[in-house]
């Protein structure tokens, strides 16, 4: 690759698009003519306030957002989100979480200190599915629906949102966010740490439906009202001013790509390389059902804990970075998210099929 750069196949932080780094290398020094880098400049001038308004814009242009939705940089990554989220909807103090791996389990126990928590869960079979939720029973005075929508270490993805007749959909998009095209009028709440499709780490989009945002919650921190940072069009204290520039140069990007159907196509495309070589190799096996499996996120594994350490001993030195399974789940992961080329996911598979010919002499 150029500059020498691995591909890098982390589950977050993760690989940016180079143009975007290479833009933002040629504004590092002086920002348009500003006299100094964003990082020196005040989130209050005018500089800042077209770099972060033009931010929100291109966001909204490239999911189609509708006017009656704000949109919100915060800071405290997604983890946050686990407390605020329940601090803020639940009204009647309750919700229906739908527990598909190991970050809907953490939102769940968020959850649970601030009211009471139903779960569907696919525990049973270590999260490999995504339980049917065509038929929910929910009770009236539910607050809303959680999902994690992309389980970034189980590798499943929701194919099919679930019915929650007429509840408040929230959904954690951390993982796949800008990936594909994403209705979100379908949705209450949005929100996605931005550390693996587009930004760097630190910062949060929240994408918030006008009526949810309560003026009732006097007593809770100002800093975890959704009302303070919706008033304040997320300038309430300092922002994370870096991420929010960053983002705002991939979401322009993605714009000149195409927009999120052209991405939908480039990682089905991408995905499908990896998966057919896992579906046609005798060595490694995806650990998800088929119907359910992430264009983000591939777990696989060999056979064995021995043979899955020796190939990502392989893969380093081979320079991919960071295809270690999560002690979770084991084995290998490649995430492939947005700026992953997709030489790297053929690059990748080529040295798998050699590891596995080679391995069986
Ligand atoms: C699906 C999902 N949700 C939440 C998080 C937590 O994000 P953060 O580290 O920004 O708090 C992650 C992090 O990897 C994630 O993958």
């Amino acid at each position: 690759m150029k500059y020498d750069r691995s591909f890098n196949f982390s589950a977050g932080p993760a690989m940016m698009p180079e143009e975007v780094l290479e833009e933002i290398r040629d504004e590092m020094l002086n920002y348009r003519g500003s006299g100094m880098c964003v990082m020196e400049m005040s989130h209050r001038s005018g500089v800042f306030q077209k770099i972060i308004d033009d931010a929100e814009q291109d966001l909204r242009d490239l999911m189609n957002i509708p006017d009656n939705y704000k949109v919100l940089f915060i800071q405290g990554g997604a983890t946050l989100q686990f407390s605020m989220i329940p601090m803020n909807l639940m009204k009647n103090g309750k919700a229906l979480y739908i527990e598909t791996g190991a970050w809907s389990k953490k939102a769940i126990a968020e959850a649970k200190k601030v009211g009471q928590v139903e779960v569907i869960s696919s525990k049973d079979k270590n999260y490999t599915y995504i339980p049917d939720c065509s038929d929910l029973d929910i009770s009236e005075d539910t607050d809303y629906v959680y999902i994690c929508e992309n389980e970034t270490i189980h590798g499943t993805t929701w194919q099919k949102l679930p019915n929650t007749k007429g509840h408040v959909l929230v959904a954690d998009q951390s993982s796949m966010f800008l990936s594909r095209p994403c209705n979100v009028s379908d949705y209450g709440l949005i929100y996605a740490g931005v550390q693996k499709n587009v930004g760097p780490a630190g910062m949060v989009v929240v994408i918030i439906r006008e009526d949810l945002i309560r003026e009732d919650l006097e007593n809770l921190p100002v800093y975890l009202q959704y009302k303070t940072h919706a008033d304040s069009a997320s300038l309430y204290n300092t922002p994370n001013c870096w991420a929010i520039y960053c983002c705002g140069k991939v979401f322009k990007h993605l714009k000149k790509l195409g927009g999120l159907e052209a991405m939908n196509k480039r990682n089905e495309e991408k995905a499908k390389i990896l998966y057919d070589f896992l579906d046609g190799s005798e060595m490694f096996g995806g650990t998800v059902e088929k119907t359910v499996r992430s264009l983000m996120n591939v777990p696989f594994v060999t056979a064995s804990k021995e043979l899955d350490a020796e190939v990502v001993a392989a893969t380093k030195a081979a320079g991919f970075d960071n295809l270690k399974g999560h002690k979770s789940v084991g084995g290998l992961r490649a995430s492939i998210y947005n700026a992953m080329p997709k030489e790297g996911v053929e690059a990748l598979v080529e040295f798998l099929k050699k590891f596995e010919q080679e391995h069986r002499g």
